[in-house]
């Protein structure tokens, strides 16, 4: 089993670095309202898409490759009554014509892809003056090769650049204008207060009925890498226009 069947079928929610109050966040520096086309690549259980559409009221597309995420966030949307339907995508040939959205989300998703295609392909769907937001793991300088692929080799990343390696890819793949951020405060609301803490919020799960008994040594596993590599991967904000 990889790491993406067990996300898959423990149908975890918020799976992004930040979690969903980070990504709140973010599109609240936005200009979305109900005319958005907003497409959401990766969706995962669709937290992220359900929350834009009932925060913004706008056209959600999401998508993911893996069939059971995909089934999790259409049983989430149908929950909440949301006019939205995900659909099996593979970010490297999406089926979508040319220049169709105004924003694509990327939450932790494009490192376990070929970068050259799945961002050329998101600058092809992308219209002119639209916007990626992309939040994405990156190595840090003292990560070695040798880490790197034992990282790799678990989570399937395809390559794991740092951040002056993320911008360039996004350059070649026909992006005008590339901000990256690393540092992020997470504003919370607390009894009509605002507090301002560094968090790492947010995961919920959706589980099958059918666990395989060998997911959790691989959760294990995972927290394992997690607590081993936490100061040789970091992640990043990039916000680009097309
Ligand atoms: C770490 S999870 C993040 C899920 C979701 N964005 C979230 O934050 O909860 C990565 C997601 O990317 C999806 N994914 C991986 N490769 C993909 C591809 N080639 N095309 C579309 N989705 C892909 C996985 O199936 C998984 O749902």
């Amino acid at each position: 089993m990889k790491y993406m069947d067990m996300l898959a079928l423990l149908g975890v929610g918020g799976a992004h670095p930040g979690g969903l109050h980070l990504t709140k966040q973010l599109l609240e520096k936005e200009e979305i309202n109900s005319d958005t086309s907003i497409l959401d690549i990766g969706c995962g259980t669709g937290q992220t898409s359900a929350y834009l559409y009932c925060r913004y009221g706008c056209e959600i597309t999401a998508c993911d490759i893996n069939a059971t995420m995909v089934q999790k966030a259409n049983k989430r949307f149908e929950q909440l009554k949301l006019p939205c339907k995900a659909t099996i995508e593979n970010i490297e040939d999406l089926s979508f014509d040319n220049e169709s959205f105004d924003i694509i989300l990327l939450e932790s998703v494009a490192a376990f892809t070929n970068l050259s295609s799945s961002l050329k392909e998101c600058k092809r769907v992308l219209k002119k003056g639209g916007i990626i937001l992309a939040i994405e793991t990156v190595k840090e300088p003292q990560m070695t090769e040798q880490d790197e692929r034992l990282v790799s080799e678990f989570y399937h990343f395809q390559s794991i650049p740092n951040e002056m390696e993320w911008v360039e890819y996004w350059k070649k793949a026909g992006f005008s204008t590339v901000v990256s951020r690393r540092e992020y405060k997470v504003e919370v609301e607390v009894e009509g207060e605002d507090e301002e803490q560094n968090i790492d919020f947010g995961t919920e799960f959706d589980l099958s009925d059918e666990i395989p008994s060998n997911i959790y040594d691989l959760f294990d596993d995972h927290e394992r890498l997690t607590k081993k590599y936490q100061n040789l991967l970091g992640f990043c904000i990039f916000r680009c226009i097309s």
